[in-house]
């Protein structure tokens, strides 16, 4: 069960773990490695539907995307079916899959009532997957938590009027927005919106290893796994998952992002993006992960990035 297909509408994903939408962290390089690594499916970071209607050139650039990212899923966050049927009229011919944000819980996103706010509002939530259906015949999909305030269970009731609204999956991160990153994840509750609709449900949260994944899709009864933050740096996770051997050092990853960022941006764009994500890598070093991210946070340029990359991460295979 574990390794067979999950279809979101008609697209059948080559693996039940996908790469899940990290703003600031999910950009091309690492989505290239996830991919690389056997992730069934990337998601672009999430992407203000205003935005694309007002033709936002850096909006238009996060749905950006590689050759071997497909199929590929644009995530949106709206508040207004109209401004959303819209954005979706302008998305690129290469997007595969429409994903919809109803998770994030930062204030300025809650506050225009977008992202985890639709939590509190199912009828709503159903109303902009209708426009995004509407809008194109590529799947819709929703992201979502348990709820808005802490113990007030609504993804049941989302997941319901999203289905009925004609969305063809729903990512469940298992908390609730008040509790943003913290505490633990509500794998029953998780259940619970599995066993409320027919539509694939994907379960998120904290998945840091195999045993975790497999620890998910038992007690959540899901149809596939996200993650996030357990996959940065530690892109290996997707092809562990499908017991695929693959034998790169952590250095030749690191080296692989680079090159592969630096196809795209000017170098101080991608000894930007990667300040993150070799503190990312190094969170595997214990002992020496704050040296490392201390040195990274204060690198100016790519030569000496790559030497500290060298010092590092250099001495093993
Ligand atoms: C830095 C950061 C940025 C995130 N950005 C997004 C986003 O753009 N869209 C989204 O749906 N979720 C976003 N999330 C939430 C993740 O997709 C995921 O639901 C959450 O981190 C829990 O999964 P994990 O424990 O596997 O990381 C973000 C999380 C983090 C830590």
């Amino acid at each position: 069960m574990k390794n067979s297909p999950l279809t979101i509408g008609n697209i059948a994903l080559s693996s039940r773990a996908l790469f899940a939408p990290m703003a600031g962290y999910s950009d091309l390089g690492a989505r290239y490695l996830a991919r690389l690594y056997g992730a069934g499916l990337t998601y672009s970071e999430m992407v203000s539907a205003k935005g694309l209607v007002y033709q936002n050139k850096e909006t238009q650039k996060l749905l950006d995307k590689s050759e071997i990212e497909t199929p590929f899923a644009a995530q949106l966050f709206a508040s207004s079916p109209e401004y959303l049927f819209k954005a979706v009229k302008l998305l690129p011919s290469d997007i595969d899959i429409v994903d919809i944000n109803m998770g994030c819980p930062a204030p300025k996103i809650v506050k225009n009532g977008e992202g985890s706010a639709l939590l509190k509002d199912p009828l709503l939530a159903g109303e902009l997957v209708a426009a995004a259906a509407e809008a194109s015949d590529r799947p819709v999909t929703v992201k979502m938590r348990l709820g808005f305030e802490m113990g007030v269970f609504t993804a049941d009731k989302v997941a319901r009027e999203v289905e009925k609204a004609g969305a063809k999956a729903v990512t469940v991160h298992g908390r609730y927005r008040e509790q943003m990153y913290a505490g633990q994840v509500d794998k029953d509750k998780i259940r619970a919106v599995k066993e409320s609709v027919a539509i694939p449900v994907i379960a998120n949260g904290d998945v840091r290893s195999v045993k975790d994944y497999e620890t998910m899709l038992a007690a959540t009864l899901a149809d596939g796994v996200m993650i996030g933050r357990g996959a940065l740096g530690n892109y290996k996770i997707f092809a562990d998952i499908l017991g695929k051997k693959v034998d790169r050092s952590e250095k030749e990853n690191i080296l692989l992002q680079i090159d592969f960022l630096k196809k795209e941006y000017p170098e101080r764009i991608v000894v930007n993006l990667m300040k993150s994500h070799v503190s990312a890598y190094a969170s595997g070093k214990p002992g020496l992960a704050k040296e490392i991210r201390d040195r990274v946070h204060h690198t100016t340029d790519l030569a000496e990035l790559l030497s500290l990359v060298e010092v590092y991460f250099g001495g093993e295979k």
